[in-house]
């Protein structure tokens, strides 16, 4: 290996991933006061982040040795001022980044391993962009519909009848036939909810989904979060500046700062008793 990478090598070296059941227990241990996820005797962490580390370009060092377990049904708030790092952790999950050292675990199955079937993984993993990225050129209906029958093969019908349903969800219903141009940016942002829901992942991923709309459009985007964190018991990590979705709907908050997870907690602790200074200036909590 040449020379110039062997340093930065060192620096990333970390311990093996923990095993399972030792993992499990360590999370509950340092979880249980942390969060109001209602845990259950034996249950594993979904997500499990340990020693997380990336560095661009062998030198800007962008995440730390983040740590952090995700429960089953759990909502995680991820807040933290502009470059943090917090979209490279989300993005690490799904590996649209490739940590540089650490590990990442989903239900138990190393990802940063050699072999992992990256399609299969994001199959597994939903993901609402600032941006919707939806196809221009194909109707709210067909590109909740895309996903479904493209990658999971699931016959037309079937999936039209799951995007339907989607899309009644996020309050779409009489917008099927629409393109997204003829959509506000807040009923865009719904349908890219509806595309990840219907494919049923195990996990959805949020990256400040609300951050390019409009501030009358923010709200309806929020109360399909909230509808999906509330009725689904579906498992999300969010990335938001949306501190009142924060205190309401997240079981634990997460402020990052630096590429280091500085402090974690159950909201009301997190927002009216932040513990670390830095914490307390972001939050605009300072007594
Ligand atoms: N592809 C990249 N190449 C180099 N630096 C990057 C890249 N992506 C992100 N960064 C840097 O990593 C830091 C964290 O970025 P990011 O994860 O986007 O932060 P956040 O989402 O918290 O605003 C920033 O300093 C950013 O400039
Ligand atoms: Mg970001």
């Amino acid at each position: 290996m040449p020379k110039h990478q062997k340093h930065t090598l060192e620096i990333h070296k970390v311990p093996d991933a923990l095993p399972a059941d030792e993992a499990a227990r360590t999370a509950y241990a340092h979880d249980l006061n942390l969060s109001h996820h209602h845990f259950v005797e034996g249950e594993h962490p979904i997500v499990r982040i340990e020693h997380l580390n990336k560095t661009f370009d062998g030198e800007t060092q962008v995440l730390r040795d983040v740590n952090l377990d995700v429960w089953p049904g759990e909502v995680v708030v991820v807040l933290g001022p502009s470059g943090s790092g917090k979209s490279t952790m989300l993005r690490c999950i799904n590996l649209l980044e490739t940590p540089t050292a650490g590990h990442i675990l989903i239900e138990d199955k190393e990802i940063t391993a050699h072999g992992t079937d990256v399609n299969k993984l994001r199959q597994n993993l939903g993901m609402v962009f600032q941006q919707f990225n939806l196809f221009p050129h194909l109707t709210a209906k067909e590109n909740v519909m895309i996903g479904q029958t493209k990658v999971l093969k699931k016959p037309k019908a079937e999936a039209e009848k799951e995007a339907l349903k989607q899309l009644e969800a996020v309050g779409l219903a009489d917008r099927a036939d629409f393109k997204p141009a003829q959509l506000s940016g807040g009923q865009q942002q719904r349908v890219a909810i509806a595309r990840a829901v219907a494919m049923h992942p195990d996990v959805m991923l949020f990256d400040e989904p609300t951050s390019a709309l409009d501030p009358e459009l923010v709200r309806g985007v929020l109360d399909v979060m909230r509808d999906l964190a509330e009725n689904s018991g579906m498992t999300m990590i969010v990335v938001t500046h949306e501190m009142g979705f924060a205190r309401e709907v997240a079981d634990r908050v997460v402020f990052m700062e630096g590429g280091v997870v500085v402090e974690q907690g159950k909201p009301e602790d997190v927002f009216d008793h932040p513990q670390n200074e830095r914490t307390a200036a972001f939050i605009g909590n300072i007594k």
